[in-house]
């Protein structure tokens, strides 16, 4: 069994001119957090490409978040521990940089899942978070975004289009331990207060040592009417591969509540997959001297991991 971290930077339809930032974004987290794997624990190296991309301004998570209706960022994070089935996540959370950090603490340092909103800011502050301010998240793209949904004449379909740019990663570490991280936004212009898939246990993400891990983007609403992430986790319990197990949760979800979405999913073999039913999601793998990356349906470009572009 081989290491491995696989990442993605959103299912959706992502605009020409941002084709470029967002797959060579990707490439990079999972260049940053491969290094962390080497030798290392699955939850450091799923943390650390995570917070690269909430660092990087063109994903929608961290700086870069779309904005809910009043016009500011709330985050949502996870990640899951698959040794004990540990987790921790964060929603509706303001003021912070990486919101995948502040789930990992509530899972560490908290015997609850989930915080949310003021009381996440709380216990941010508790643990010497520092606190940035709302407007240093607000990127000039979200706003546009944002202001064009506002218009009457806004097409909603359209105006989320190159906004589902949900983060996550999962990985297997030598030692046959899973973790899988989850970040993002959330949806454009949504409500405040508003909570999705990403910060819910088994939605917006998943890891069990015994199974697999899985990581998902795409239209929240619809991912947790159908548990997307234990969805595909239990197909493959019943002897599906992370392959045919992530086709067959996202045909399901396509199928029962007219969602599209994508997921990235491993198994305890370090065997990986990155599927999807939008039109694009920009993803990449490492494993052994190898990075596969792609943004297309069937597309998987290979290059070797120390090429730095
Ligand atoms: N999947 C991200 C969201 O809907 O919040």
């Amino acid at each position: 069994m081989l290491p491995v971290l696989v990442v993605h930077g959103g299912a959706g339809h992502i605009p020409k001119e941002r084709v470029e930032m967002s797959c060579a974004g990707v490439r990079a987290a999972t260049r940053a957090g491969y290094a962390v794997l080497q030798g290392g624990w699955s939850m450091d190296a799923v943390v650390e490409a995570v917070t690269h991309l909430e660092n990087i301004p063109s994903f929608n998570a961290g700086c870069g978040s779309v904005l809910n209706v009043k016009g500011e960022v709330e985050m949502d994070a996870i990640v899951m521990d698959g040794r004990t089935l540990a987790s921790g996540a964060v929603s509706a959370v303001r003021n912070i940089a990486n919101p995948i950090q502040l789930a990992r603490l509530v899972m560490e340092k908290t015997s609850h899942l989930c915080l949310t909103a003021e009381g996440a800011s709380q216990f941010a502050r508790a643990m010497g978070v520092p606190e940035v301010p709302g407007e240093s998240l607000v990127t000039d793209y979200a706003r546009m975004r944002w202001e064009k949904n506002l218009a009457p004449d806004a097409n909603p379909v359209e105006c989320q289009m190159g906004k589902m740019g949900t983060v996550g990663a999962v990985a297997v570490d030598a030692d046959g331990n899973i973790a899988c991280a989850t970040s993002t936004g959330g949806m454009l212009n949504k409500m405040e207060g508003r909570v999705g898939d990403t910060a819910c246990i088994g939605c917006g993400g998943y890891a069990d040592n015994r199974v697999g891990a899985v990581s998902p983007t795409g239209h929240g609403e619809a991912i947790m009417k159908v548990t997307l992430a234990r969805l595909i986790l239990f197909h493959m319990e019943q002897g599906l591969s992370s392959h045919e197990g992530s086709d067959l949760g996202l045909a399901t979800m396509k199928e029962r509540v007219g969602g599209l979405g994508g997921v990235v999913t491993v198994d305890p073999q370090g065997r990986w997959a990155a599927r999807f039913t939008s039109a694009q999601m920009a993803w990449a793998a490492a494993q052994g001297d190898t990075l596969h990356y792609g943004l297309y349906p069937g597309e998987d470009i290979t290059q070797s991991i120390g090429d730095p572009n």
